[in-house]
This record gives structure tokens, C-alpha cells and sequence, in this order.
């Protein structure tokens, strides 16, 4: 099931944030993969997620504003089954016009996840985590 995150849901957001993130970018300190990176993430976005027998297995976050998506985050145990892929098509079906996204070169797996998907690459930059490309679908 694919529906809006509640209040409720955000430890166990925060918990499948985590997890994915350590695994993508797995070269921070151990004391960088704290819940409050997830929560300070999110401010002023609306996140969605993805469900299985009651337990969140996905979530992804979404400035609507600029139909902008923030984050992507599948549980690394439940990756290449399809779910990364169902959240977001449900959220950017809802969007108006197009969507955009910012994706670090250094995932190769993500860029290369969404470039199969259709998204196009629009732009890129430089960051203090280093290269990143923008996306748009
Ligand atoms: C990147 C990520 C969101 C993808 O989600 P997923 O559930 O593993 O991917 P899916 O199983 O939905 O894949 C959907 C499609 O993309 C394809 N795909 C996935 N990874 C791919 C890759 N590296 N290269 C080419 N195609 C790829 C799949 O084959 C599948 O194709 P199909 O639908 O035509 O059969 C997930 O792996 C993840 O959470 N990674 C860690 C966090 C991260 O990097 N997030 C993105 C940065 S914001």
C-alpha cells in the first residue's frame, strides 16, 4: 500500500531512512546515521510511504512547491523488487507538471534507477558531499 506518511509513522520513517542511507553513503562516522538527520530533512516537506503487512518499507519525501523530490529510501533488505519504483511513480502521478530531483553522481545504483525510469538529466552541481546531477521527469 502506498499512502501519505502520519505523524505516527515517522520513527519508522526515520528507521528505514537510516538503514538505506548507511548503505548508499556508507562512509560517514558512525555518529552521522542519527534519527535526527531524517527529521531535519523533512521540514516543510510531505512524505509518502510504502506499506507492507503494516510495516513501512519505503518512504519518500517531496517538496511540493517545486514538485521537487527530496529523498528515496527503499529498506535495503526489500530493494530490486519493484517498491522503489511503485512509491514513486504514485507520488509524481499526483504532481502537476514536472518533477525534479538531485541525485549524488557518487550513487551510481540511484542515477542509474531513475535514468531507467525516464528521468532526464537537466543539470548538475557541486555540493560539499560533491557532485550532483538534477534530474527531471
Ligand atoms: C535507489 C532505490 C530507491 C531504488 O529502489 P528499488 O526498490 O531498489 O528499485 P526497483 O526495484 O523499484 O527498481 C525499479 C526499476 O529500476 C531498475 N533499476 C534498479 N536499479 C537499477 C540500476 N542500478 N541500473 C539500472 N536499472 C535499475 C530495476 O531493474 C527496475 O526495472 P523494471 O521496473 O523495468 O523491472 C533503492 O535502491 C534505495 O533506497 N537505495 C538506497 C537509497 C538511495 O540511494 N536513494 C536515492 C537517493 S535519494
Amino acid at each position: 500500500m502506498i499512502r501519505p506518511a502520519q505523524p505516527e509513522d515517522h520513527p519508522a520513517c526515520a528507521a528505514v531512512f537510516l538503514a538505506a542511507y548507511r548503505q548508499a553513503f556508507p562512509l560517514h562516522p558512525p555518529d552521522y546515521y542519527v534519527p535526527e538527520r531524517y527529521f531535519e530533512s523533512i521540514t516543510g516537506e510531505e512524505q509518502w510511504v510504502a506499506v507492507q503487512a503494516g510495516q513501512i518499507i519505503a518512504v519518500l519525501s517531496i517538496y511540493w512547491p517545486e514538485n521537487f523530490i527530496h529523498s528515496l529510501y527503499v529498506e535495503p533488505r526489500l530493494q530490486n523488487r519493484g517498491i522503489g519504483r511503485r512509491l514513486l511513480e504514485a507520488v509524481v502521478a499526483r504532481a502537476k507538471g514536472i518533477c525534479e530531483l538531485k541525485c549524488d553522481k557518487v550513487n551510481k545504483r540511484a542515477v542509474a534507477f531513475y535514468e531507467h525510469l525516464g528521468w532526464c538529466e537537466v543539470g548538475e552541481g557541486e555540493a560539499e558531499t560533491g557532485p550532483w546531477v538534477r534530474l527531471r521527469k
